[in-house]
Order: C-alpha cells, then sequence, then structure tokens
C-alpha cells in the first residue's frame, strides 16, 4: 500500500511522523516474512488521534505492528499502511515499586532494568520477543508468569471511541495468550507494579528460565514462538513431536528440530509456505488426536 493522499502525506511532519515508503516486513519480523508496505513510525502519542482520523479521512487501511515478533504477514504488496510507536527516551519509569513502560520498549530490556533497581516478579519472561505493548495485548507468559498480574493501568488509543483513555487492571480481563482489549485498541503506556526483591536473586531466576529455554528451543532460527496455542490440558508440541514432525517442512518453512511447536524459516520461507505448514500440521493433529489447534501467531493475510 503506498500512501497516496496529499492531506495526510502533507500533515506527517507536523505531527512527528516519519514515513517509510515500501518498508519490508521481512526485515521487520523474527519470521523475516512479509510483504511491502509504507511504514508510519510515530514519535509522539498525543499525535496519534489525529494521525488515525486523517488516515480514515483518506480511506487508507492500516495496521498496528508491534515489535513484530508474533505475526505472520502476508507476501507482496500488503493492502494496508503500518502504524509503529518509536521507542521514546527514556522508556521506563519508576517510582516506588511502580513501573511506567512505554508500549515500544523492549520486554526483556524492561526485565532487567526493574532487576537492576531491586523490582522482580518478570524473571520468567526474559527471553520472550518482543515490545510490552505486544505483550501485553497477547498477555504473554512463561515460566508460570504471565505479564496481565504486574499490570495496575494502561493507558490506551481507543480507535473506536477516537481517544485516549487510561484503562485500571479490573477494566481488563487477561487470560491464557487472550485479553479483553478491543483489535483495533493501540496500547501506549503501562503502569507495572513489581515485587521487591533483590537483584542477585532475580539474577538468579533470569538464569534458570534461560538455561531451560535455551534447552528447550530453538532461540538463534528465525521464529515467532510457538504457532499454536496448547489446548486446555494438552500440549501441542508434544503432540506434533509425537507425529513425527520435527523437520518436516513446506519450502523453507519447517517444524524445528528442537520444539515441535516452533516453525522457522530456513531461509526463504514465504508466508504461503508457512501457512502451508500450518494447514497441514493442524489437519495432522486433528486426524491423530482429534484436537483443533488455535494458532498462537497473529497472522495477516489481509
Ligand atoms: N514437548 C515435546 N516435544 C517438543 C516440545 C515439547 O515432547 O518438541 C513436551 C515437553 O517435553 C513438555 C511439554 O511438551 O513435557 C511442554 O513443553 P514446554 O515445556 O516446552 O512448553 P510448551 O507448552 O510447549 C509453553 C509456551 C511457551 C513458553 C513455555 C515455557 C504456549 C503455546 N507455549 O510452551 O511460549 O515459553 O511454555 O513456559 O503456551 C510462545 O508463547 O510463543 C511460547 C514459546
Amino acid at each position: 500500500m503506498r500512501i497516496s493522499d496529499t492531506a495526510l502525506l502533507n500533515a506527517l511532519p507536523d505531527l512527528g511522523v516519519e514515513l517509510r515508503a515500501g518498508a519490508s516486513l521481512a526485515e521487520l519480523t523474527s519470521l523475516a516474512i512479509g510483504g511491502t508496505t509504507d511504514l508510519l513510525r510515530i514519535h509522539q502519542h498525543r499525535h496519534l488521534p489525529e494521525l488515525v482520523r486523517l488516515l480514515r479521512e483518506s480511506q487508507t487501511p492500516y495496521r498496528f505492528l508491534g515489535g513484530g515478533s508474533n505475526v505472520l504477514i502476508r507476501d507482496g504488496e500488503l493492502p494496508w499502511a503500518l502504524l509503529q510507536l518509536v521507542r521514546p527516551n527514556p522508556d521506563v519509569l519508576l517510582e516506588g515499586n511502580f513501573a511506567r513502560v512505554d508500549a515500544a520498549a523492549d520486554l526483556g530490556r524492561t526485565v532487567t532494568f526493574c532487576a537492576k533497581h531491586d523490582l522482580g516478579g518478570l524473571e520468567g519472561l526474559i527471553g520472550v520477543p518482543g515490545t510490552l505493548g505486544g505483550a501485553l495485548r497477547m498477555n504473554a507468559g512463561a515460566y508460570g508468569t504471565q505479564i496481565g498480574s504486574f499490570v495496575r493501568e494502561v493507558e490506551v488509543y481507543r480507535a473506536a471511541a477516537g481517544r485516549i483513555e487510561t484503562l485500571r487492571d479490573s477494566q481488563i480481563n487477561f487470560e491464557y495468550r487472550h485479553t479483553s482489549f478491543a483489535t483495533d485498541d493501540i496500547m501506549l503506556t503501562v503502569k507495572l507494579e513489581l515485587p521487591s526483591k533483590p537483584y542477585r536473586e532475580i539474577v538468579q531466576g533470569i538464569r534458570i528460565c534461560n538455561e531451560k529455554r535455551r534447552a528447550s528451543q530453538p532461540l538463534n532460527q528465525k521464529s515467532a514462538g510457538c504457532i499454536f496455542k496448547n489446548p486446555p490440558g494438552a500440549s501441542a508440541g508434544r503432540m506434533i513431536d509425537e507425529l513425527g514432525l520435527k523437520g518436516h517442512h513446506v519450502g523453507d518453512a519447517r517444524v524445528s528440530d528442537r520444539h515441535a511447536n516452533f516453525f522457522i524459516n530456513a531461509g526463504g520461507a514465504s508466508a504461503a509456505d508457512m501457512l502451508a505448514l500450518i494447514a497441514d500440521v493442524r489437519e495432522r493433529v486433528r486426524r491423530a488426536f482429534g484436537a483443533e489447534l488455535e494458532e498462537e501467531v497473529i497472522v495477516w493475510k489481509g
């Protein structure tokens, strides 16, 4: 999608929005898959309502990209412009046991920054790639920790209402890899409440989680983490593994040899290859186990 509306294009500099024309999503996603489109990089939250108003007025379809680590985006010229928040500096402000974190902040760096200030609780999330905003939307979790448990407030741009609102934790439902945010809500900042813990103790916890992750997940390969959610009481990875599907592939889209619920881009996989692999594995699991696997990765087919 190439933005052609002149009113919109002319307004971008005043809104502090940087246009990257024809950006390649293969360079912006951890799977290294995805077509091209215009990318709008937003430097100041407060200009978001006006930007969205102009996008709507010019009938420019758009979507919001976070850290690109849990998304599978279609090939070719994309039918939407993409919006992305730029990380401010500093991106975390601490006050007692509260951390106010920008949605564009990197999750792993936030965990270690808070640790250095003796604020713990997030150890399990070390190694989960992506931004705070993305983690929040999906209620990212690992090793018994879910981000939602620490959330006290979220400042969010509600596209439906056209304004920025602050939601209290009691107004948000956090479930397994799912939240009650609307699909067009855009996370801006989050206030976390974290337990006090000595740095040395937190680092110990981080080390244990890192070791577990390194032993079981293909960390140095291009992936979007787990492809499927675990069905209640079952493990998608174990079922796929039991079917002998490690290494199974469609083109360069491949079931990881290390963890069967990680599908990797082993070279030049296209979105079509990855989608075909997902469909094939889902069908095999359905036939063998009668289980219906639901994607954990967010798929933008357009
Ligand atoms: N297993 C196999 N073969 C495999 C993979 C797993 O037999 O190829 C078995 C394991 O031996 C274990 C069970 O399946 O007995 C569960 O595996 P694991 O402990 O690796 O956890 P998981 O359920 O596959 C979940 C999350 C991960 C998270 C880990 C650690 C989901 C879909 N996945 O994986 O999150 O890192 O627990 O807490 O909930 C993600 O969300 O992208 C993700 C990777």
